[in-house]
């Protein structure tokens, strides 16, 4: 069988490297993959949105099943654009991936149908906004509308922060059209879960939960990034909680989406707050999270492709998704100024088991050698048998990953071990 894999970071590696364990895959493209992705798969010059060209690919190659994981391609229709040359995909459609694409149609569809949220505000118009935010209660939280690479969030501690937030957005344009719409949204506290979710538009089966690190340092302060590290399990996220999630969130949204006519299919991601009054949406992603998926997927017991081809066939009753009853711990490696500016080019070298338990985000081959040309570079993987020896693990294996200016956070998991405890 020949695969297609869209996309081309540490996700994308992680997916390929599972992927790979089925023995009658033969070959792996990826679009555009990157420089350490090409050590697992052919990688090929066509960027993740350009959808044309890659349908064209796959149907000059002859691809017997495609995974498009990024939210851009998605957003933009590339299941419907594979779909419509005959080619199966995992992944939703595009009228599926507005879930993410859109933050006003989740707000929405989450008010509809009375899933757990944050209370919420949409304004089109600034003067409106910034009238509503004079009484609004504070701190609050600011959102772009539209996809905005996880950056189109503010959380504003003060009234003047959240109206220089609300100008930012709807007059400076900082996120784009992305921003032209706002929510405005109460700002909720507890512990933040991830929960990744197979679906084929009717059964749900979730996969292990899991725990990001968002901020730049130690102890989650400084700037967003796109995650600087994770675990899983994640130990808030309890047998209990589960449960309920299942019957308050996970499901209603699978028969909210059927009722929309949006069915979806594939990987619906969940970020959920645990609050003092319960479990609450925080965001939905049409997709595998980074790097989430570079600590669930290493757990999965279950044959991947097996997997995603009853989530497209809607056989997913049928299959079995079970994990291993052990702990994972990512690290990632970052650029040096990441996520402002930093400079790209530095050698990269690894250890012979560094490489192994490595999947690389952002670099490229040049005259055959690996190196960075990314905000974040590598994140680095290790199962253990318990949470503590997953982190020991791997901080020693990201020891063997080296280039100049390499940065990494020094606790990931350091939370989850305390709660765990
Ligand atoms: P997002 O880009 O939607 O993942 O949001 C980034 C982060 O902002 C989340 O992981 C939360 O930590 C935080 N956040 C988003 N919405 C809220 C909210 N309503 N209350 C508190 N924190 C929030
Ligand atoms: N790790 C968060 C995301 O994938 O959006």
């Amino acid at each position: 069988m020949k695969i297609l894999v869209v996309g081309g970071g540490g996700r994308e590696h992680a997916i390929i490297r599972s992927l790979k364990k089925n023995p009658a895959i033969t070959e792996i493209f990826a679009c555009p993959g990157n420089g350490g992705i090409a050590a697992d798969a052919t990688c090929v010059a066509i960027g993740a949105t350009e959808i044309e060209k890659i349908a064209a690919f796959a149907v000059e190659t002859k691809i017997d099943y495609a995974v498009v994981a990024p939210d851009d391609p998605l957003v933009l229709g590339c299941v419907d654009a594979l779909e419509a040359k005959g080619i199966p995909c995992f992944g939703p459609r595009a009228n599926a991936a507005i879930i993410e694409g859109s933050k006003v149609f989740s707000k929405n569809l989450m008010k509809k149908y009375g899933i757990p949220t944050a209370e919420y505000e949409v304004f089109d118009d600034m003067n409106a906004a910034l009238k509503y935010l004079d009484t609004a209660p504070i701190p609050t939280v600011i959102k772009a509308d539209g996809l905005a690479l996880g950056k189109g969030v503010i959380i504003a501690e003060t009234r003047d922060d959240a109206k220089t937030a609300v100008r930012d957005m709807m007059e400076g344009g900082i996120f784009g059209k992305s921003g032209s719409r706002v929510v405005v949204e109460e700002f909720l506290t507890g512990p933040e879960v991830s929960v990744l979710a197979f679906t084929d538009g009717n059964v749900v089966k979730p996969m292990v939960s899991s725990m990001d690190h968002k901020r730049i340092g130690d102890g989650d302060t400084g700037l967003n990034t796109g995650g600087m590290g994770t675990v899983a399990p994640n130990p808030y996220y309890t047998k209990e909680i589960a449960d309920e999630c299942m019957e308050t969130i996970f499901l209603p949204t699978i028969r909210a989406m059927n009722e929309e006519g949006r069915t979806f299919k594939g990987c619906l991601y969940f970020g959920l707050m645990l609050t003092p009054n319960g479990p609450k949406v925080i965001e939905y992603n049409c997709r595998f999270g980074d790097p989430e998926t570079q600590v669930v997927l290493p757990l999965l017991e279950s044959d991947l492709l097996t997997v995603m081809q009853a989530t497209t066939n809607g056989t997913l009753a049928d299959v079995d998704v079970s994990f291993a009853d052990k702990h994972a711990c990512c690290v990632i490696l970052a650029s040096a100024g990441y996520p402002t500016a930093y400079k790209k080019g530095f050698e990269m070298t690894f250890t012979d088991e560094a490489l192994a338990a490595t999947y690389v985000a952002g670099a490229k081959l040049e005259n055959g050698k690996l190196v960075t040309s990314g905000g974040r570079v590598t994140g680095t993987t290790a199962i253990a048998d318990s949470l503590e020896d997953a982190i020991r693990e791997a901080y020693r294996l990201s020891d063997g990953v080296k280039f100049e200016g390499a940065y990494r956070r020094s606790d990931i998991g350091q939370k989850a071990l305390k709660a765990s405890k």
